[in-house]
């Protein structure tokens, strides 16, 4: 199961130790907000919410702030006090003033990623995803190495900032997203949970925690937990459907690709070709900073092929560029990744 590891690594530990959802009743109780699984491209036009159709950020706060006081039951931790989620609120404002994201997008994300406990544990596979945002190699964390009770006002702003800030935050999947539109958030909740998003466009496609998105849009909506629609089996085959969200995946019409390469993880290696200095391809996304040597993919490419081309050593790639799935199913043609520093 190494493809699974690899998508929780950069997604939620909540899909991994939280076991048991919250009843109904406390969604609804909290905001009125039932589950509807959202399929396709994250756009208005395919059924996705609107933004004048998230709730406001207090409705939101309110709303969640019971889950946020039992939380940590699922890392058996100290929940979190009443001090602790005052820091949070806290935090989500400063962490929004300093990124520009908006703070019912940043509470949304937090919630996926840890249910707001202070002291999730960080996770690592092969990239340390630490604390309330669970964010790519951030620094601050009040559970590694030990558990920080109480988790001081200024590591939790920090949780929350390197989650709008650090590489592969927010900030930076919004931008990645390049949409204008509401569907921006969508597609950067989706980039922030798996490095990419599938060929198809589909944000519920490929290597990834498939409802991540769907989750996301639910809870700006005001949906807390309990009574999910969406089956992690099927929701990157729904397209999605104006007005209507619940619709059955239409079998029939393959979701429009939104570019031209695909993966080819599958396909036999093809000539050599060495590696160049500088990327002749689009550059992978996660490639590492600095890179000095790069490899382009040409059709039939396999990491192994690919490393085997340059001289580079197995693993040489996923080392060096983290949006690379452990099964390399995601290697793209056209793309040029990393493959030397
Ligand atoms: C956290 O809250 C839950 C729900 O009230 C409770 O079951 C659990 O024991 C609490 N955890 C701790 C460590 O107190
Ligand atoms: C789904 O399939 C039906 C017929 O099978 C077709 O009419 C329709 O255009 C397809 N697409 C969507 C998005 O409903």
């Amino acid at each position: 199961m190494v493809a699974a590891q690899f998508m929780l690594a950069a997604s939620s530990i909540f899909a991994l130790s939280y076991g048991a959802p919250m009843p109904r009743s406390l969604a609804e109780r909290a905001t009125g907000a039932t589950y509807k699984a959202y399929g396709g491209d994250g756009t208005v036009a395919k059924g996705w919410p609107a933004e004048k159709d998230w709730k406001s950020f207090d409705e939101l706060w309110e709303a969640n702030v019971p889950i946020m006081k039992t939380s940590c039951k699922q890392f058996n931790v100290e929940n979190n006090s009443d001090q602790e989620i005052k820091d949070i609120k806290a935090g989500l404002e400063a962490a929004s003033k300093t990124s520009g994201v908006k703070k019912e997008f940043l509470l949304a994300i937090m919630m996926q990623e840890s249910k707001g406990c202070v002291r999730a544990p960080t996770t690592n596979y092969g990239v340390r995803n630490p604390g309330l945002m669970q964010d790519h190699d951030g620094k601050a964390t009040c559970n590694e190495g030990g558990v920080k009770n109480p988790c001081p006002a200024n590591l939790i702003t920090q949780m929350i900032t390197e989650g709008a800030t650090s590489e592969f935050g927010l900030k930076q999947t919004i931008e990645l997203s390049k949409a204008s539109d509401v569907s921006k958030y969508y597609k950067a909740a989706r980039i922030y949970n798996s490095g990419s998003i599938a060929a198809s466009g589909n944000l519920g496609d490929g290597i990834a925690t498939h409802c991540y998105a769907s989750d996301v849009a639910n809870r700006v909506r005001g949906w807390v937990d309990g009574g999910s629609t969406c089956e992690e089996g099927t929701i990157g085959k729904n397209t999605g459907t104006a007005g209507g969200n619940n619709e059955k995946p239409n079998e029939t019409e393959d979701p429009k690709p939104t570019t031209t390469s695909k993966p080819i993880s599958n396909s036999k290696p093809t000539t050599p070709v060495k590696e160049e200095s500088k990327p002749s391809g689009t550059k992978a996304q996660g490639a590492a900073a600095g890179c000095k040597k790069w490899y382009t993919i040409k059709a039939g490419d396999t990491c192994a092929s690919a490393e085997k081309a340059a001289g580079a050593p197995a693993g040489t790639l996923q080392k060096l560029n983290t949006g690379l799935s452990a099964d390399c199913s995601n290697l793209w043609k056209g793309y040029s990744y990393c493959i030397g520093q």
